[in-house]
């Protein structure tokens, strides 16, 4: 037998019992007549010593970092005890010792605070996943899916598998495809998500369909994005909007309180209109306020050109700011002029605490008007207002981003604070510019308001979709939609979609021809398991660190060294060569 209790388990309740422990070796400590060594499996670490005069003593100083080695001895009372340690009451005194096997020196320290950079920890990640903090997202991991299924099962949702090699599904981003031995020059694509399969099972009379699945894409990586990311993919038939999002709030409160212990309350829900308004962007952080206002009226006919020129005047109060100093100011104004945010530049008015003002653009605005502009702004003394103006979009975009970054600096986007909420209207089509086009915002199967039907033919980027996403302190978590079930509709769509009638078929015959077979009303949504797991356990939008082998930025396995290039008689079976 290798063990007969963890590292994570002795306590006072064991003084006096012989034990064997098996681990990796966290370090030796060799203070001249003991030796201690700190011995590490997943569920903690154990304090071993060894008497100087002990046989022993020689192989347990001889053992280097991350050995494996297993010791059998009797649980003692420390002498001196660690209250940081939930096994620090008690240590083993080591009667046999076994080295089950030797590790090279680590290339990094497998500690909280590891000396390792990114790229050899990606390279060594089943070193990485060593270390406590990685390890515990993992388990953290493993409990928030047990609460999902829990939730699910008690919900009457079955669990049913979709194919991983399929056609092409339209979600907006690249496929990544699989070539076809078989059928030369063909592809399979991997999914994007298994948004017709899940909608084909509603045809077939499932009813309740939810997976933990993984999803493909090929695009650009970010913080909360990786090339394949896990989604709890959910379906539902005979239901209206409302009653998805009933069901989903519940499972969001459900595994926040089964995880977290923590109490979501309801969630508010706000128009995409709305967010745009207030916040820039359409996945607001509500933990704190900052509202953009907008002030063109304000501001506008006292020949400051930027202004009175600009489509848009936004501006936003940061409370408590009005002693900024120039270098904070002219700091600020360079964040915001970087390419990333493109903001031409940025106005500041200081209320100051002795009820005087003082701003940028003094040349243009009299003390009168800029206590107009504060008041307008509903700015309090003290407070420091930033202006941005030019096109709509844009400036909502950058002043959203300067938002989130003061929020940042002033410390409002609190660790322990969870704002969730619904975002609802969501447009149904967005015009792409390039292409000349509409591209469906959500994706091509989301239904659209009977009230806005009207609208499809006379201005079709105002038609309001049945679109949902739930928001987490400004990260989007999930994306649903109540689906078109009818062949028509679905076909209205794709030609909206700039698709001919042939196109629509070859690329959606299968869909289109299940809604002529009794197709329910349905609909669903799907959450990004990765965020969700990362906001729950961690209130962070870096997904890396809850995957077990996540790819770079750059879409590579460091460790397997993939992509990488395939063998020639593979590649020509493949008719790639
Ligand atoms: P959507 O494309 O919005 O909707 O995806 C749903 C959720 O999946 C997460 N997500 C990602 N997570 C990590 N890395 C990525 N590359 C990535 N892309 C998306 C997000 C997102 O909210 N079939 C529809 C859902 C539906 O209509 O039911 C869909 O896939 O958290």
């Amino acid at each position: 037998m290798y063990r007969t209790n963890t590292c994570g388990e002795l306590r006072t309740e064991h003084i006096g019992k012989t034990v064997t422990l098996a681990g990796w070796v966290q370090r030796v400590r060799n203070l001249g007549n003991l030796i201690f060594i700190d011995l590490r499996d997943r569920y903690g670490i154990t304090q071993l010593f060894f008497d100087s005069n002990s046989p022993l003593a020689e192989k347990a100083k001889s053992l280097g970092r991350e050995f494996v080695i297993a010791a059998t001895g009797i649980v003692n009372e420390r002498a001196s005890k660690n209250a940081q340690m939930p096994t620090g009451d008690i240590e083993i005194k080591v009667e046999k010792l076994d080295v089950l096997n030797e590790s090279k020196l680590p290339p990094f320290t497998i500690e909280d605070e590891t000396d390792g950079g990114d790229d050899i920890r990606m390279k060594y990640r089943y070193l990485d996943l060593r270390r406590n903090v990685i390890k515990e997202n993992l388990l953290k991991r493993h409990q928030v899916a047990r609460a999902v299924r829990e939730y699910m099962d008690a919900q009457g949702f079955a669990d049913v598998e979709t194919p991983v090699l399929i056609k092409s599904t339209p979600e907006g981003a690249r496929d990544f495809v699989v070539p076809s031995r078989l059928s030369p020059g063909n592809f399979y694509a991997l999914p994007q998500s298994p948004q017709t399969f899940k909608q084909l099972l509603m045809v077939a009379g499932f009813d309740k369909y939810y997976q933990i699945v993984r999803c493909f894409r090929d695009e650009d990586l970010r913080a909360d994005r990786q090339p394949e990311f896990t989604q709890i993919d959910c379906e539902m038939s005979f239901v209206e909007q409302e009653d998805v999002l009933q069901m989903f709030e519940g499972m969001v409160k459900y595994v926040f309180k089964k995880v977290r212990g923590l109490d979501l309350g309801d969630f508010p829900r706000m128009s995409y209109a709305d967010c745009l308004k207030y916040y820039g962007n359409d996945k607001p952080d509500l933990r704190f306020e900052m509202k953009l206002q907008e002030i063109k009226e304000v501001v506008s006919g006292k020949n400051f050109k930027v202004f009175d020129d600009a489509e848009a005047v936004i501006a936003i109060v940061a409370e408590g700011c009005s002693e900024y100093t120039r270098k904070q100011t002219d700091e600020l104004t360079e964040w915001v002029k970087r390419p990333q945010i493109g903001a031409g530049g940025l106005v500041f008015i200081k209320c100051n605490t002795d009820g005087t003002f003082k701003s940028s653009v003094d040349k243009f605005y009299s003390a009168d008007d800029l206590k107009k502009i504060a008041e307008y702004c509903k700015a309090k003394s003290g407070d420091l207002i930033l202006i941005l103006s030019g096109p709509l979009a844009k400036t909502r975009k950058a002043m959203s981003e300067l938002r989130l970054e003061l929020g940042n600096r002033l410390g409002l986007r609190n660790a322990n604070e969870f704002k969730p909420l619904w975002v609802l209207d969501f447009p149904l089509l967005e015009w792409d510019e390039e292409e000349k086009r509409f591209n469906a915002m959500h994706h091509p199967f989301t239904s659209w308001k009977n009230e806005d039907d009207e609208l499809l033919q006379s201005n079709p980027g105002a038609v309001r979709a049945n679109a949902y996403d739930v928001v987490i302190n400004g990260v989007e978590l999930s994306s649903g939609s109540i689906r078109i079930h009818n062949r028509e509709k679905q076909e209205k769509m794709f030609s909206l979609l700039g698709l001919t009638p042939e196109e629509a078929n070859f690329k959606f015959g299968f869909i289109l021809n299940a809604f002529e077979y009794g197709a329910p009303p349905h609909g669903g949504i799907a959450f990004g398991f990765d965020r969700f797991c990362s906001i729950v356990i961690s209130n962070l939008d870096y997904i890396r660190d809850f995957i077990a082998f996540p790819k770079n930025n750059a879409g590579r396995d460091m460790m397997l060294d993939a992509p990488s290039d395939i063998d020639s008689k593979l590649k020509k079976d493949l008719g790639l060569s």
